[in-house]
């Protein structure tokens, strides 16, 4: 049973769709072990993007990042992060196959909906800076 973390960006959250970003992990068999809303301050989000800092992009998907609040959650199921990735599509919705939720929500590579751990080790971390142990069932 492996555990991964779901950021609902500014995008997703503004546009209203976050039930439905939800009800597709329940329905592809993944658990919310752990949810909230939650306004990221500048701080936050160079913080959690860190290995991202020497990017190009890094200021734009801050500031992208701060434009509103997220939802973020830990979703669980058997091979929870692929799964979700497998979910979410590629991180440009311009290549996101057909039916994935960027495909269906993004509108850019910057606005792309939602943001899933890439490996079972950052999964660990970054649900770690989101959520203490006791708020995960
Ligand atoms: P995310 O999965 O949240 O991880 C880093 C984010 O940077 C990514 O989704 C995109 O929204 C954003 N980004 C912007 N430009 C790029 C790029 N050229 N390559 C990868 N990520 C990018």
């Amino acid at each position: 049973m492996e555990q991964t973390l779901s950021i609902i960006k500014p995008d997703a959250v503004a546009k209203n769709v976050v039930g439905q970003i939800l009800s597709r992990f329940e329905a592809a068999g993944l658990r919310i072990a752990a949810t909230k809303k939650v306004q990221l301050s500048q701080a936050d989000a160079e913080a959690f993007y860190a290995v991202h800092a020497e990017r190009p992009f890094f200021k734009d998907l801050v500031s992208f990042m701060i434009s509103g609040p997220v939802v973020v959650s830990v979703l669980e199921g058997d091979n929870a992060v692929l799964k979700h990735r497998d979910l979410m599509g590629a991180t440009n919705p311009k290549e996101a196959a057909p039916g994935t939720i960027r495909a269906d929500f993004a509108d850019s590579i910057d606005a792309n909906a939602v943001h899933g751990s890439d490996s079972l080790e950052n999964a660990k971390i970054e649900i770690g800076f989101f959520f203490a142990a006791r708020d995960i069932y």
